[in-house]
């Protein structure tokens, strides 16, 4: 359906943002953490559609709708319409926008943060009103530390609290499986929980990885700093991580985010023989398998 020049439906994946590494190297003053993270979009996420409306309104659908806490204001697809409505002048901005939940909320793999950036994109597209680089990243930021990073949804690495960005070493072909115990966890009480704050930064990282090998080596001598804080806080993501663990398929796993969502690092062949067999073991949880990016 077309209504104006360029506001035709448009449906995007906002992708899940995997912490293949998250060093939390500092604190501020304000309280919020300096980081160094390695992070990547596999090909799993949301759904997220605008369709024209007479009105800006934002309907939730999918499996997890239901776990979004508090009233509509406060849905972060909403919060990012108003503000592109605001900076872009549109204060008539009529648009439906429909977010599918498929990935579980409050779970360390950016679903909310992906669901605002996409929606900023997916407007720019859907008004034709596009914003300079530096003013999108900033909105982005002012949603949330981890907005900006999922506004191109490729592997980047993340400094800073999260917002300064750079390019991360070409990857191998590999697959990833996510595994989530279906339990929230508060990013907030994770980092509270967190006791020691300046921890040393990931190594020098390389232009690219050579192999999933060769990447899975690095990666073995880099942490999550919030898996220990975040597993004592929810100890089921022990049993997650046993889960992957004890598949000798899986090369690497750790938790990603502030959990409680873990994640397993294997050759993309066996990624969805994976999921299937831990599934079948495990059918109260939530599992996806995919590409590595
Ligand atoms: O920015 P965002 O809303 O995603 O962050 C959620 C919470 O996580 C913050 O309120 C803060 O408590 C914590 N946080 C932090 N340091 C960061 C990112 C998030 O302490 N770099």
């Amino acid at each position: 359906m077309t209504t104006r020049k360029g506001m035709q439906t448009r449906a995007e994946l906002a992708r899940a943002k995997v912490n293949l590494a998250l060093h939390v190297t500092g604190v501020r003053k304000d309280g919020y953490h300096l980081l160094e993270s390695l992070v990547v979009f596999p090909q799993i996420g949301d759904r997220l559609a605008a369709e024209p409306s007479d009105k800006l309104e934002c309907v939730v659908e999918g499996p997890f709708a239901n776990d979004l806490e508090g009233p509509p204001a406060s849905n972060l697809v909403l919060k990012a319409a108003k503000l592109f409505a605001e900076i872009t002048g549109q204060s008539d901005l009529a648009v439906k926008l429909t977010l599918s939940k498929r990935l579980p909320v409050a779970s360390g793999i950016g679903g909310g943060s992906s669901d605002a950036a996409t929606t900023l994109r997916l407007l720019e597209d859907f008004t034709g009103a596009y914003l300079a680089d530096d003013q999108l990243h900033h909105l982005a930021l002012s949603l949330g530390a981890d907005v900006p990073v999922c506004l191109n949804a490729e592997p980047r690495i993340m400094r800073g609290i999260g917002g300064d960005l750079s390019p991360a070493p070409r990857l191998p072909k590999g697959g990833i499986v996510l595994v989530n115990p279906k339990v929230g966890v508060s990013t907030p009480e994770v980092f509270k929980a967190l006791t020691k704050k300046d921890n040393p930064p990931m190594s020098r990282l390389p232009d690219s990885f050579e192999s999933l090998e060769t990447m899975v080596a690095f990666l073995k001598e880099c942490r999550n700093d919030l898996q220990k804080p975040a597993t004592d806080l929810c100890s089921v993501i022990g049993e997650t991580i046993s889960a992957l663990q004890s598949d000798e398929r899986v090369l690497l796993t750790r938790m990603s985010g502030s959990g409680a969502t873990v994640f397993g690092l294997c050759d993309a062949e066996v990624s969805m023989n994976i999921e299937r067999t831990l599934r079948a073991a495990h059918p109260q949880w939530w599992i996806a398998s995919g590409a590595l990016s």
